[in-house]
């Protein structure tokens, strides 16, 4: 990872995604570990995470990237492999971008993965709110949002995350299978799961027909666990709750802050107190 040639834009999420961390970064930066081999990321959304590591870390590490969501994979997969021709697939996007166009978009169905790729980066930056969300069919059904010129290409930042992602591993997969991997203290784990709910109404889980429920959260705590007792160097986001703290309660808990939607119609932002769990 260590042969980028220069940059002028550093590499960043370019997608908006529900529960980015890009704003939680500077208060993450003393809680993750000063080195480290491998890096994993099971929860992968927008990636905020791993690409500011991939700037901290200078001397390099090897990433296996995963999640659970095909679509975003096989996206991630073509900036990876194809971004010049998904940079074209965009730009068309962005000449033919009218309301009329939005639905046609949203209703097809691609096989060519940077077709595909293409589509919900063109849907993710012209939707409503920026939000990923699909129907029990697995279908996308987010209306058309109200911005006057979305940027629906940023080929710099595009080419820049391609780089980032050059010697990356990108699995769909669910997160227990970094169980398979994972096995000394040269390897970091960070988990950011859907949240636990605060309210029954609160918060928003739903990122894909997989539903992450209480059973997945104590799941994810045995993972961790096993992970921890083998020296891995693991770190996990979740909601501030009691059951959170009480699932986690053998191992050191942090408190960070999060501007956050505060109400369900995400029209009104406050402070809200979001914990990290670490293994070390
Ligand atoms: C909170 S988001 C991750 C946010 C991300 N760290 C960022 O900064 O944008 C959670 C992600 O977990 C994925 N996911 C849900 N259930 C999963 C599972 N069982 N295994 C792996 N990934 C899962 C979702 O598709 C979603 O992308």
């Amino acid at each position: 990872m260590n042969e980028t040639t220069a940059l002028t834009v550093l590499p960043r999420p370019f997608l908006k995604w529900a529960g980015g961390k890009t704003q939680l970064l500077q208060q993450y930066q003393p809680l993750f570990p000063p080195q480290f081999k491998n890096y994993y990321e099971p929860f992968l959304g927008g990636g905020a995470v791993f690409f500011y590591l991939f700037q901290e870390h200078s001397s390099g590490f090897k990433a296996v990237l995963s999640d659970v969501n095909e679509e975003l994979i096989n996206m991630y997969r073509c900036v990876q492999t194809d971004v010049e021709a998904l940079i074209k697939e965009l730009e068309s996007h962005h000449r033919k971008h009218n309301p009329e166009y939005y639905y046609k978009i949203r209703a097809k169905k691609n096989r060519k993965p940077v077709k595909k790729a293409a589509r919900i980066i063109y849907l993710n930056k012209t939707c409503f709110n920026g939000l990923y969300r699909e129907n029990s069919k697995g279908e996308f059904n987010v209306p058309i949002g109200r911005y006057k010129n979305p940027t629906i290409c940023n080929a710099e930042l595009l080419r820049a995350d391609s780089q980032a992602l050059q010697w990356v591993k990108l699995e769909v997969r669910d997160f227990d299978k970094v169980l398979e991997e994972a096995k000394t203290d040269q390897d970091f784990v960070y988990f950011d799961p859907p949240y636990y709910p605060l309210s029954n109404t609160s918060q928003f889980t739903s990122y894909s027909r997989y539903n992450f429920k209480e059973e997945d959260q104590f799941r994810l705590r045995d993972v961790f666990a096993e992970l921890a007792s083998r020296g891995v160097k693991v770190m996990l986001s979740n909601s501030d709750c009691p059951f959170i703290r009480e699932l986690y309660q053998e191992f050191p808990i942090h408190e960070v802050s999060a501007a956050r939607s505060i109400n369900s119609k995400g029209t009104h932002r406050g402070k809200i107190s979001e914990v990290v769990v670490t293994s070390y």
